[in-house]
């Protein structure tokens, strides 16, 4: 598959878990993926694994709960490749496991900085660039008798299943990706008319770092997280990076404002 040849595709928190898996997803598929991670050498591993399948990669070192860190980094993406195509806002934290009145004023700032900041920052950053190449692309355009379509984008941020249900133990952590989702619809209907699609995905617990964390919090969690999935098991990274490369491919070209639920079943109850 090499539908994406060529689009610049930048991905926040891609040195672990889903972010990984959605850079060498779009890397086989063609894309020059930059890889924004505030763990520089997370972060060059998944650039040396890109390299490694012969694709090319950059590093970029980016804490998203900084605006002006992001900035930096799509001001670097585009020094580097001249455009952005594709954002995959990607980087979240867990926050703390506890109940609501255990969470601390600093434990719900640093989860909405990272989750929420990242995203509508994050989306800031972007959306600003690709307004920019269509008004360079209207003006190089602009003689034609046709008006030329508007080259857009594609923007995929994650939230989790926990942006659409509550979850015990984990309320700034459900509020930041109800708040993911909230962004997504709206910024999806601002720019729908500049050709920008705008969609989420929601995952249940698929395997990462995010997921052994909250397995090791107490014996027998893990048994009692996979049992609420109807499949049966954990989500793979990989299977959520397929899913966000097909919101971001041009045959899924109607869709935007949405949230996807990967959730193995569970919602459907
Ligand atoms: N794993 C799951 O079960 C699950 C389920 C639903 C949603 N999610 C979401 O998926 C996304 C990826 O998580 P994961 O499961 O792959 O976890 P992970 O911990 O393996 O990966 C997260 C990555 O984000 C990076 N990161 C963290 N804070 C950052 C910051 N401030 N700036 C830049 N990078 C930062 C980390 O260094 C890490 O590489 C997160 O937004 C998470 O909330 C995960």
């Amino acid at each position: 598959m090499s539908k994406f040849v060529n689009q610049i595709t930048f991905i926040t928190g891609a040195g672990s878990g889903i972010g990984r898996a959605t850079a060498l997803a779009f890397a086989k598929a063609g894309a020059q993926v930059v890889v924004a991670e505030v763990n520089e050498e997370n972060g060059r591993k998944t650039v040396e694994q890109i390299q490694e399948m012969g694709a090319g990669a950059l590093f970029v070192r980016c804490d998203v709960a900084y605006p002006t860190q992001i900035d930096a980094a799509i001001r670097q993406t585009v020094d580097a490749y001249g455009r952005l195509d594709i954002a995959i806002n990607n980087a979240g934290i867990g926050g703390k496991y506890g109940r609501l009145v255990d969470q601390t004023q600093e434990d719900f700032n640093q989860i909405m900085a990272v989750n929420v900041g990242g995203v509508f920052y994050g989306m800031q950053a972007q959306i600003r660039q690709m307004l920019l190449q269509q008004k360079d692309e209207t003006l190089t355009n602009g003689n034609q008798l046709t008006p030329p379509q508007p080259a857009g984008g594609k923007i995929v941020n994650v939230s989790s299943i926990a942006g659409v249900r509550g979850m015990p133990m984990g309320a700034p952590y459900s509020a930041s990706k109800h708040a993911v989702i909230g962004l997504t619809k709206t910024a999806a209907l601002e720019y729908v008319r500049q050709n920008i699609r705008i969609n989420a995905v929601c995952p249940v617990y698929t395997h990462s770092t995010m997921v052994d964390e909250l397995i090791n919090t107490a014996p027998g969690m893990e048994e009692r997280m996979r049992r609420m999935i109807p499949l049966g098991r954990f989500g793979q990274p990989e299977e959520v990076a397929q899913a966000i490369l097909w919101l971001c491919s041009d045959e899924n070209a109607f869709c935007t404002g949405q949230a996807l639920q990967l959730d193995g079943g569970m919602t459907a109850g």
